[in-house]
């Protein structure tokens, strides 16, 4: 049968939407590459180029610009009148913007009264959480549990879904090795392997198994690169350090997170190697595109591009457009930058069109592959909203991943677990706190819905509440008295001690890791009494905290735990759950010790305890106070000695490594096994010891299990002198243990 042309389908023929339109199969985007970008020659790339043929240069500049609305900003609000942006085609993503209702009248605008009709995505914040917020990400790493971390992001991604939200600004895998630096709280700690696997399971968990459902969303790995090495801990500040050092230990998070198939990046507010990031082609083009071929779009961080300009590497905002354009980055974070003069640029010659073509057609891509032109309105969907967000079942996943993150640092007279039925003192300012213990950067979590410690602990035994000092930073000791009659009255003391929540996070570096205020002074007048004293730690960084570890009965590392905070910790602390965390970052015993970490090198004068002239403080043993993947539990652990299929090999052939690990105490318990290897003589020092693998297991009290490491080549390799990545003949020592300063050697030879 012969159909009618109507002349409005010759002139979308003519206009050359006709691919752009007629290929709007819901089925498109689910043919993938492994990282969900859409290869060159899939349909849609053709439906983009199609749609990108009918932009104008200003509707292109529109795409590559992203603004807040003015809900929550995280900084200065540079441009007013989003509607106004939408309506023109200005502005192609919003962030801040979340809920049904809200973002689906915002899609509506830009979908019902723009002229090409190309729908917006929506960004936010969902860092650990959305509405049911799960312990800080520096909480979850402390786990070292995959499945559960990938669990907390998905939950994320399907509240967040519900609620209007298609990208998360997650996961931060900056390495952190300076507790001062705030930021550590976003991240998985110190370790590049560590956080390379929790980074991996986080995008994971966000973009789920492909964004053709409605509950994925993108991720956005940041802060592009080496954000969390600023000098002296001080947020915001310069970043330098050799490109070996950057290659070894900073650059691998955001290549893995990368490979594991986030959509998006985000480039970091600092310079590295003199080069702010936002306009550092080596980092945004030669590394990220030409070496790991990342296929989805860049987007600056708040307003980076502006602050350029501060940073002293072009003269104006219109200069510093043209650095980010030529370095590679493809959409600019609420500093107005590309929508006042890209064009102007490209007009000029600046700024070659191709680029901002690529630009364009990456985020269009995105676009698609959402699913946004067949139904822009995917992720408005009520009942969702009201049936998915802050479920039973997410608070149970809260609960479980909050229990997995606590760690506990000293347990002496196995003061814990404590007796159900018990008589305890529950003091200081943070025992009953709600806000606070939702944490720094809870998405639209809600105090209201968090269990507090108080809260928790009454549900197993007779607690008497007294705060001892009201706030977490005051210097008010009147309630002391009170705190101290309750603990003389009690069976046992939990006290609640710590920082408040926006102790961390961005722009929160501080210069002490003391408690603030008087709640040290507070522990140490419950300690007089005689009574056991249990400290629950909350915080958003290591803490020095030498006082409470010495004279403390029991210490446990309880971070932000989340909604689910207090029930949680009573189920570690009365026992019901075996706590195995593992801290993920060194704990000092002073600030004078930072940056502190445990794959130091052994430098030319070793540290000798006897002898002055070796590498040491005069006041201080080098030792921290808690090292890297220390963590205790209700039961001990043995391990026998490492065994090696063969103990010389040839490079290029994998090694295993297996060690019998006994549950030696009374209890079932988790063992976070730990392995660690060592280059003995390299072309460059290597460092005393670097993780390459952990395993979490489960043994009943008594059992044991044999555990089985597969090292690769890749696990031994390094960038060498040359700067050539591999592995070098030669002896490296392999350790496996529970801990990084508690481990069993063994020796093999690569011939
Ligand atoms: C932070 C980013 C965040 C962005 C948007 C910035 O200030 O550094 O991590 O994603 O704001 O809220």
């Amino acid at each position: 049968m012969k159909r009618n042309i109507t002349p409005f389908v010759l002139l979308l023929i003519s206009l050359g939407l006709s691919s752009f339109l007629c290929t709007r199969s819901p089925m498109v985007q689910m043919e993938k590459s492994p990282n969900m970008v859409a290869s060159t020659d899939s349909p849609i790339d053709k439906r983009v180029d199609s749609l990108l043929r009918l932009m104008t240069l200003e509707e292109k500049v529109g795409q590559m610009t992203l603004y807040t609305t003015d809900w929550g900003a995280t900084g200065p609000t540079i441009r007013e009148g989003y509607t106004k942006d939408i309506r023109s085609g200005a502005c192609g993503a919003l962030f801040n913007s979340h809920t049904v209702k809200f973002t689906r009248e915002l899609q509506r605008i830009a979908v019902e009264e723009t002229r090409l009709k190309i729908p917006l995505i929506f960004g936010y914040d969902v860092i650990h959480g959305y509405k049911t917020i799960f312990p800080i990400p520096l909480g979850e790493a402390a786990s070292w549990d995959l499945t559960a971390i990938e669990r907390s992001a998905r939950v994320a991604a399907i509240e967040s879904t519900a609620a209007g939200l298609n990208w998360t600004f997650a996961p931060m895998v900056d390495v952190g090795r300076d507790p001062r630096w705030g930021r550590v709280m976003e991240g998985a700690g110190e370790d590049t392997y560590l956080g390379c696997r929790i980074g991996e399971a986080r995008v994971r968990g966000f973009q789920g198994k492909s964004f053709a459902q409605n509950d994925a969303m993108m991720a956005c790995v940041k802060h592009y690169a080496g954000y969390g090495a600023p000098i002296a801990g001080r947020e915001y500040n310069s970043v330098d350090m050799s490109e070996r050092y950057f290659r070894d230990y900073y650059l691998p998070t955001y290549e893995a997170a990368v490979k594991a198939g986030a959509a998006t990046i985000m480039t970091s507010f600092n310079d590295y190697d003199g080069v702010p990031a936002s306009g550092n082609k080596y980092l945004l083009t030669d590394i990220l595109r030409k070496e790991w071929n990342f296929q989805g779009f860049v987007v600056t961080d708040y307003t980076s591009m502006n602050e350029m300009v501060n940073h002293g590497v072009v003269a104006n905002e219109k200069e510093a457009g043209e650095l980010s354009a030529n370095a590679g980055v493809d959409m600019d974070m609420q500093g107005a930058i590309y929508q006042k003069f890209l064009a102007q640029s490209v007009k000029e010659g600046k700024v070659p069109l191709a680029q901002v073509d690529e630009a364009v057609k990456r985020i269009l891509r995105l676009k698609f592959e959402l699913g946004l032109f067949e139904n822009p309105y995917k992720y408005c969907d009520e009942q969702r909203e009201k049936t998915q967000i802050l479920t039973k079942a997410h608070r149970d996943d809260a609960r479980d991943m909050a229990r997995k993150s606590i760690v506990l640092l000293k347990n002496d007279q196995n003061a814990l677990p404590l007796r159900k039925g018990a008589k305890i003192a529950v003091i200081g300012p943070l025992a009953d706190n709600q806000s606070e213990l939702i944490g720094n950067w809870s998405g639209a979590g809600e105090a209201k819905d968090c269990i507090t410690l108080l809260t928790g602990l009454k549900t197993n035994a007779t607690c008497q509440y007294v705060a001892g000092c009201a706030t977490v930073d005051g210097m008010d000791k009147s309630g002391f008295a009170a705190a101290v009659a309750a603990a003389k009255a009690a069976d046992v003391v939990v006290v609640a001690v710590g920082e408040k929540a926006m102790m961390s996070g961005e722009a929160a570096a501080r210069a002490e890791l003391t408690l603030p205020g008087v709640q040290q002074e507070l522990v140490e007048e419950l300690v007089k009494t005689g009574k056991p004293v249990v400290v629950v730690l909350m915080n958003g960084r290591p803490l020095a905290i030498p006082w409470i570890a010495e004279n403390a009965t029991a210490v446990v590392e309880a971070w932000w735990l989340g909604t689910e905070t207090g029930n949680a910790l009573a189920d570690v602390l009365f026992g019901d759950y075996n706590p195995a965390g593992k801290l993920p970052m060194t704990f000092p015993r002073s600030v004078g010790q930072v940056p502190i970490f445990y794959n130091e090198k052994n430098t030319g004068r070793p540290y000798d305890p006897n002898s002055k002239w070796t590498s040491k403080y005069l006041d201080l043993p080098n030792s921290p106070q808690y090292p890297f993947g220390f963590g205790l539990s209700y039961t001990t652990f043995g391990y026998s000695e490492p065994q090696v299929n063969k103990t010389t090999f040839k490079k290029g052939e994998d090694l295993q490594v297996t060690v019998n690990v006994t549950n030696t105490g009374k209890r079932a318990g988790e063992e976070v096994v730990q392995l660690y290897v060592r280059d003995l003589v390299g072309s460059v020092t290597r460092p005393l010891k670097e993780l390459k693998g952990f395993q979490k297991i489960m043994l009943q009290a008594g059992a044991f299990q044999v555990v089985t490491f597969q090292l690769t080549d890749k696990d031994l390799s390094f960038y060498r002198r040359d700067m050539t990545f591999g592995s070098e003949l030669g002896e490296f020592e392999i350790m496996v243990g529970g801990s990084s300063d508690n481990v069993k050697k063994v020796k093999v030879t690569m011939q």
